[in-house]
């Protein structure tokens, strides 16, 4: 854990250098507006003052070239080096630092957009970024270590435009909010609990000890995650658990839907291809079963979704959905 925070420690410092160098240039303008305050009488500032309505909608997240994004339905994405190889670590990190930033810009907008949703909400997601922010930079270093700096291969971006709107919500409503913090706060960030403790004993077997420990922390840093957005789903459904079960389920059938469609216009445009990727990806799997001297099948931890504050009845709704074993 030292070895994760001591490089984010060394950037928090970095930062507040930069903070205290640039307000030192805008020192007396500072003075000049506290000085006006103190005039009015005023000692506090308005909510609207700092923390206004949302400007604009940012449905696409700006990637400037060299960065290519990666096809939407498009399965393998490389896949060029074999499972349990430093090659295979570096790819998965790579991969890693395109959904961080993604996952941290949507959490970022969330908080934004929403300016009339509670002070705590806002310390939340802001903590919440900081956090993404840090594991991006953590998976960037690795993956540049592990031979693959960021933008050598397509880069990720669906965890923020997949879930930046729904068709069936209206833009900027709190459901939009309820069903971005239900998919991937809830869903998609829980499923790191569960798989990257197994990624971490993959590269440990493939002996890049100082890389596993990226996953086991995240796997960690996630259950709060997954609390956190949980908790502001139940708010944004009235504290009504089954509400939130049944939201949840519409959400992912229709993101279930929009996965497939991508897939099946990926597929009409080029059939020849998307069968060659397909058994490529499937000879990967054989190859990763024979590489392993273990199981890489992934089972549910109860224990840590009851942490995160899951019900019961919430862990075997996921359960149920497939993405791991019971
Ligand atoms: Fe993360
Ligand atoms: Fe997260």
């Amino acid at each position: 854990v030292i070895e994760v925070l001591e490089p984010a420690l060394a950037e928090t410092r970095r930062q507040i250098a930069w903070a205290k160098k640039t307000l030192e240039r805008a020192k007396l303008d500072t003075r000049r507006v506290l000085a006006a305050l103190a005039k009015t009488g005023r000692t506090r500032l308005r909510r609207d003052q700092w923390l206004w309505e949302p400007l604009d909608r940012v449905p696409r997240c700006v990637r400037a070239t060299p960065l290519v994004r990666v096809r939407p339905g498009k399965l393998a994405h490389r896949l060029a080096d074999g499972p349990g190889t430093p090659g295979a670590v570096g790819e998965f990190f790579h991969h890693l630092t395109g959904s961080e930033l993604a996952t941290m810009e949507l959490y970022a907008r969330c908080s934004y957009e929403h300016p009339s949703m509670p002070e705590e909400f806002h310390q939340d997601y802001s903590r919440v970024t900081w956090d993404e922010a840090r594991h991006a930079d953590l998976a960037l270093r690795m993956a540049k270590k592990y031979g693959l700096p960021f933008g050598s291969m397509t880069i990720d971006v669906s965890a923020y435009e997949t879930n930046y709107q729904y068709l069936t919500c209206k833009p900027g409503t709190r459901q939009e909010l309820l069903w971005r913090l239900l998919i991937q706060g809830t869903f998609q960030e829980s499923l790191i609990i569960e798989g990257f403790p197994l990624q971490a004993k993959k590269m440990r077997f493939a002996k890049c000890e100082d890389a596993a420990r990226v996953p086991d922390v995240l796997a960690e840093e996630e259950v709060a995650h997954v609390a956190i957005a949980l908790k502001w789903a139940r708010y944004l459904c009235d504290g009504d658990k089954e509400r939130v079960m049944e939201v949840r389920e519409r959400a992912h059938l229709y993101q279930h839907q929009q996965v497939m469609e991508f897939r099946r216009r990926y597929v009409a445009e080029d059939p020849d291809r998307a069968i060659a990727e397909t058994e490529k990806l499937q000879a990967y799997g054989k190859a990763a079963r024979k590489r392993f001297p273990f199981s890489i099948k992934v089972y549910v931890n109860r224990e840590a979704r009851r942490s995160a504050g899951f019900t019961e009845p919430e862990i075997t709704q996921i359960v149920n959905w497939g993405y791991f074993f019971p």
